[in-house]
């Protein structure tokens, strides 16, 4: 069957997903859904003709409308406000919401067998409007964060370490936000434990750092937030899915008892396959751990306290009511 994936955004994040996707011959067909459809139909050109240069088999087209996401077995949703300085992830929550909710929508309507990633901010909360107006399956609505927090700690060890490049493998659980729980205790250079390589003082500046990574590159950009680890961690992803892999990676979902949470989305090790989170990996935590994971789920429930407070999902609980 032929492979198809929407890319919902056509600003710096949703084009390079597009691009890289593109690039690679991940898959058949991207189809680039945008505000400004001429925007979308002059990037998916460029980036088809760029897969021939590449002698990829890609071809990417604008979307005249949200019926030509028919068929597709993922939909990225990239839409909605970046982030700008000064400004948190959190700021974004009402904006995106409205947009998160409108998309999930269109999704459910037209591509109602697609697995949806989101990565709009705040991405654990965009994912829980995504699951609930879509009402797809929680497996099947995934947040992307995991894989980028990891890569950005992987990077800073790395920039520390001075060697071990493609072998560190960073773990990064909890909300994508400030209260994000990186775990050095599970992670590892080449099989090394981190903790044999650094004392507990830089340990902590690699936490430290990997937080405040997304805020780092918006105020260096100033309008704007990161797009180019952001894409490349989507489109793992989306390989991750096309390719039934069944590989491990850190990604939101809806928590239904795993870690002693439900109804509520959180940064969790997850096998990726087909079938989108096939499967929860449940790690023993520390205790330390705990509470922060505890703190970083809170955040996340707080802003969906306020959307709830906001009254906006009534419209989904008078549809459920009928
Ligand atoms: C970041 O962390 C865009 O949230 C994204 O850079």
């Amino acid at each position: 069957m032929a492979s198809k994936v929407t890319v919902i955004g056509t600003g710096n994040f949703g084009s390079t997903v597009a691009f890289i996707l593109a690039m690679s011959g991940s898959c058949h067909e991207v189809v680039l859904r945008g505000r400004n459809i001429n925007v979308a139909k002059g990037k998916a050109l460029d980036m088809s003709q760029a897969a021939n240069a590449a002698r990829e088999h890609t071809v990417v087209r604008a979307a005249e409308g949200p019926e030509d996401m028919r068929d597709s077995q993922i939909v990225v949703i990239t839409a909605g406000a970046p982030r700008t300085p000064g400004m948190s992830r959190d700021d974004l929550l009402t904006k995106n919401a409205q947009i998160v909710k409108n998309y999930a929508l269109e999704i459910k309507e037209y591509a109602p067998n697609a697995v949806v990633i989101v990565v709009s901010n705040p991405l654990d909360v965009m994912t829980y409007v995504a699951h609930k107006y879509t009402g797809f399956p929680r497996e099947r609505v995934l947040g992307m964060a995991g894989i980028l927090d990891a890569a950005r700690m992987a990077h800073f060890i790395y920039e520390k370490l001075g060697y071990g490049a493609g072998q560190i493998r960073a773990t990064v659980m909890g909300g994508h936000g400030d209260t994000m729980v990186p775990l050095p205790k599970f992670t590892t250079v080449a099989g090394v434990p981190i903790e044999d390589l650094f004392d507990s003082e830089e340990i902590g500046e690699i936490v430290k750092k990997t937080k405040n990574g997304g805020a780092q590159i918006v105020n260096l950009l100033g309008d704007g937030s990161a797009y180019y680890a952001p894409a490349k961690s989507t489109a793992v992803m989306v390989d991750a899915i096309l390719k039934d892999t069944k590989q491990i990676h850190s990604c939101a979902v809806m928590l239904q008892g795993e870690y002693g949470y439900s109804g509520v989305v959180s940064g969790v090790p997850a096998m990726i396959g087909a079938g989108g989170a096939e499967q929860i990996i449940q790690m023993t935590l520390k205790t330390l751990q705990i509470t922060r994971f505890k703190n970083s789920v809170a955040a996340v429930q707080e802003m969906l306290d306020t959307l709830y407070e906001m009254k906006f999902f009534d419209d989904l609980e008078q549809k459920n009511d009928k």
